[in-house]
């Protein structure tokens, strides 16, 4: 952009204060921020002062619990691992996250919880993967999302492990978006004098980024017509389960959520439910107290579906739902900006927001989503944190629990 077309963009939007060092900057920091500031999409910025949708009416959603799923193992398995062996299954780590709660700056895969030998995340991730393959057959391929931030050095930690014994030919990698932050006025902040503060736009667009770097005619190529979604940071998760994608076929429906039950009413994670009339994940603060502790004959805590993000999704499915727009959440966020002399600051409390879609809202547009119950203690052991609870700490544990030497 040409710098006076630059500032009334900028003054038209109350956002001229971005540019206070543009006379001290290089080409090259004139040329940054100015790209920066073409890309920002300013409807975002509206909605800081906008309070989130209000739900609809929500009900309790149907799907199989373990011992379902232990009745229908064999029908299941049969379905998924042909489907596996067809190369129908993609599997999509979503590793474009920060991560910032653990504190490193480098990508959470790259996070060794091994204690007497090094055991990476991406490693033991990897090994779990293996492990379906080799159960069943035929191959699949692993598309990781990654951001700017962390792109370079999760290729590289690729490259350097040599993909930890997976076909390098299977694995392609694929960035995210970013998305500006503001302070709670919505103005932009700055990171540096030549960048606005920007970070991940959420994990909600992992379908339109991995489209738009080119990879949908890959899927297609080889005939995928299962994504299988999940985080970077459960390293108990199962990827490519047969027994989740033979079930989730045979139920009909476009998408599938594992999930564990709620420990207690109270514990914080979102659950599955309908929300007039559509598969919906409705997050625990947004959940009644009534409803959190609604139990039905059998005592059981009806609305107890905890999602794990592990995902299915039907390949056709997001095809036709592509350019539905997801709802963009606004967090209230710790963001490090430059202050008015130029200096760095890294705040103790929160003082600005970023905005986000999630991959949870997805599991909506999809229009039919089976949920799939998982015991905890065999695949749930993310890491959030790098102490206490859903931490390094507990991880290791439960790794430990289940058979893997760290
Ligand atoms: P989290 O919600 O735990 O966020 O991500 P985070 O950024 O990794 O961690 P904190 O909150 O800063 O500590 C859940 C999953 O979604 C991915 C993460 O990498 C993780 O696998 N994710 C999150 C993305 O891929 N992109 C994003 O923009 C956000």
């Amino acid at each position: 952009m040409k710098d006076r077309q630059l500032k009334d963009v900028l003054a038209a939007r109350g956002q001229q204060h971005v540019l206070r060092w543009w006379d001290e900057l290089d080409d090259a920091g004139k040329e940054k921020l100015s790209e920066q500031i073409s890309r920002v999409d300013w409807s975002l910025l509206e909605l800081v002062s906008h309070p989130e949708r209000a739900r609809g009416n929500i009900a309790p959603i149907d799907g199989l619990d373990m011992e379902e799923i232990a009745a229908r193992r064999e029908e299941f398995f049969a379905i998924g691992k042909e489907a596996m062996r067809a190369g129908k299954v993609a599997a999509v780590l979503l590793a474009g996250g920060q991560g910032t709660r653990l504190g490193s700056d480098a990508p959470k895969g790259t996070y060794n919880v091994g204690v007497t030998r090094p055991l990476f995340i991406f490693e033991q991730l990897i090994r779990n993967l293996t492990d379906a393959v080799s159960e069943c057959g035929g191959s699949v391929p692993l598309y990781v999302m990654t951001s700017e931030a962390n792109d370079e050095a999760t290729r590289a930690f690729f490259a350097e492990h040599d993909y930890f014994g997976y076909p390098e030919k299977d694995v392609a990698f694929f960035r995210q978006e970013m998305a500006p932050a503001v302070g709670f006025d919505g103005k932009l902040l700055l990171s540096a004098k030549d960048s606005l503060a920007l970070s991940p736009n959420g994990n909600g667009g992992w379908y339109s980024s991995f489209l738009r770097a080119g990879l949908g005619a890959d899927a297609e190529r080889r005939g995928v017509e299962w994504f299988n979604v999940f985080a970077v940071d459960n390293v108990l998760q199962r990827i490519a389960d047969p027994v989740f994608v033979g079930a989730t076929i045979a139920s009909g429906r476009a998408s599938g959520a594992k999930y564990v039950r709620k420990a207690y009413p109270e514990e914080r994670v979102g659950v599955l439910c309908l929300e007039d009339g559509l598969p919906s994940v409705i997050e625990y603060y947004e959940l009644s107290e009534e409803m959190a502790n609604l139990r039905d004959g059998a005592g059981r805590l009806v609305y107890a579906d905890g999602v794990i993000l592990n995902y299915l999704f039907c390949a056709k499915t997001l095809r036709e739902i592509v350019d539905a727009r997801l709802p963009v959440h606004v967090a209230r966020k710790k963001v490090p900006y430059l202050n008015e002399e130029g200096v760095l600051v890294t705040p103790e409390r929160e003082n600005g927001c970023k905005f986000e879609t999630l991959i949870l809202d997805m599991v909506r547009c999809a229009g039919s989503c089976l949920p799939f119950e998982v015991e905890r203690s065999r695949e749930f052991a993310p890491i959030k944190n790098r102490t206490g609870t859903d931490s390094v700490d507990t991880a290791r544990e439960l790794l430990e629990k289940n058979g893997v030497t760290l």
